[in-house]
């Protein structure tokens, strides 16, 4: 399980939720009201979605492969 907190512009918390592993971050934003479009549906290669990652958690992420 994963915990996911959605920030405002002015970096206050929006909302916290659990995510179970594997879950596409796309898909739990805009199910927890987040205004993502998605216009290619996660494949990052559009760039409607705009997220920045804490550089903490961003060191413990794999490596960004196709
Ligand atoms: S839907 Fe996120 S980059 Fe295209």
């Amino acid at each position: 399980m994963t915990r996911v907190r959605f920030l405002r512009p002015d970096g206050t918390l929006d909302r916290e939720v659990d995510a179970p592993a594997g879950t596409n971050l796309l898909d739990l934003a805009q199910a927890n009201g987040q205004p993502l479009e998605g216009s290619c549906e996660g494949a990052m290669a559009c760039s409607t979605c705009h997220v920045i990652v804490a550089k903490e958690d961003f060191e413990r992420l794999p490596p960004a492969s196709e």
